[in-house]
């Protein structure tokens, strides 16, 4: 793997080495992706106060998520087809989480299976859940989560229906690809991904084929999964997830700060600020703009945690400031483990790490566990000031 400094860098590998279909479905938001660039771009109007002669010597970044300790407070993000970026994806991305301190989440939508990852990881991994229809199916994958000693459910509450993303469209997304001359053409170019995927069984749906009543096969399965989203998921359906579950609860998908009032109330453990990356209500707001209202209206009772846009050290340490206890990273993992698999999600968490420990220590702070607003020049709440109706809503 040629030397990547930046998240960046790794991002142009994985262009080169994964197939069109499937960096194009790490790369997107929905529709207009207006708010998947918003989650990037408002981080750079958030600025940090640059201090000196302040002693940086002796620096941690050790944290707690969720009581957890973390060797930095980020997180790998559950993320669907993650076994098509490369070969058995989610095994090698829990493998290099676990090697680096810091937690992986499985999504329901992986390709590798929930046993899969417990049967090459030592110490517990997060299981993020989506609500189906077919409530013996969830019923059945929570169960399966607590026997694989998962020690966190992520309840995802922003994919009741699912919003559209173009370019999954055009490029006919499926898993495993559909065997089109145009898709054979881009996949012979990217000889290394073909071989890592012959190599290994697991091409598709592992926590759903063999699973979900009535999916035993591939033609079955797009049919299943394109019907079972339920658009009907409530706070009740929270509370009785939560007694099945019995154990650890975020809540992920939080970015409005009377949905934060709920979720105060449901008991969960934490709740991750989020749109989905974009790729859900195109138009929202970032996660890290509504980071201070969602603050505001929580209080400290529940664990805070963001994701959505984070590519930086520099980034870590501004949504810490604003208020998250830590964060999560979707895209700048996956890049990694497409230019190299389980090396290149190494690289992407030490390049986070650097940067996130040389700013710390710019910012005159030694222990990431007392970064607050002090460290920030902006001041939080300036980040939507000029939306009046927004301002108003919030009153
Ligand atoms: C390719 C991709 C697949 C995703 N699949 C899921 C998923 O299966 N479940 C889920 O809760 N979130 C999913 N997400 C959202 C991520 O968990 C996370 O919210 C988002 O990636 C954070 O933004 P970032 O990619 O800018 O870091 C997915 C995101 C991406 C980019």
């Amino acid at each position: 793997m040629p030397k990547a400094l930046t998240i960046a860098d790794l991002k142009a590998q994985a262009k080169r080495r994964v197939p069109t279909m499937f960096f194009d479905y790490a790369d997107s938001g929905s529709w207009t992706e207006s708010t998947y660039r918003s989650n990037e771009e408002d981080f750079s109007r958030i600025k940090l106060r640059q201090r000196v002669l302040v002693d940086m010597t002796g620096r941690s970044l050790e944290s707690t998520m969720i009581g957890e300790r973390v060797s930095m407070p980020v997180a790998l993000a559950p993320t669907g087809f993650t076994g098509m970026q490369h070969a058995d994806g989610e095994m090698l991305a829990a493998q290099a989480a676990e090697e680096f301190g810091v937690p992986f989440t499985l999504s329901t939508m992986s390709i590798c299976s929930i046993e899969d990852v417990a049967s090459v990881t030592t110490k517990p991994f997060w299981f993020q859940l989506y609500v189906m229809q077919d409530r013996d199916f969830v019923l059945n994958l929570i169960d399966r989560a607590k026997a694989a000693k998962c020690s966190a459910l992520v309840l995802t509450l922003d994919l009741q229906i699912l919003g559209q993303r173009h370019k999954d469209l055009r490029n006919g997304l499926s898993a495993p690809p559909k065997l089109t001359v145009k898709n054979i053409l881009d996949m012979a170019i990217r000889p290394r991904w073909c071989m890592a995927m012959l190599k290994t069984p697991r091409r598709t749906f592992g926590n759903i084929v063999g699973h979900a009543k009535g999916v035993n096969d591939l033609s079955s399965l797009s049919s299943w999964t394109a019907e079972q989203f339920d658009p009907r998921l409530s706070w009740d359906d929270v509370a009785w997830i939560k007694e099945r579950w019995g154990g650890k609860l975020i809540l992920k998908g939080i970015l409005d700060p009377e949905d934060a009032r709920l979720a105060r109330e449901s008991g969960a453990d934490a709740v991750i600020v989020s749109n989905h990356g974009g790729r859900q209500l195109d138009g929202a707001p970032s996660s890290i703009s509504m980071l201070p209202f969602i603050k505001d209206a929580m209080g400290d009772r529940i664990e805070l945690h963001l994701d959505g846009g984070i590519r930086s050290g520099q980034d870590v340490i501004k949504a810490l400031a604003l208020g998250a206890k830590g964060v999560f990273i979707g895209r700048p993992f996956l890049y990694g483990l497409g230019a190299g698999g389980k090396q290149g999600v190494r690289e992407a968490l030490e390049i986070i790490r650097k940067e996130l420990d040389i700013t710390m220590a710019l910012c005159g702070k030694r222990d990431i566990r007392n970064v607050d607003g002090s460290i920030l020049w902006t001041e939080p709440k300036s980040l939507i000031e000029d939306d009046q109706a927004a301002k108003s809503r919030l009153s």
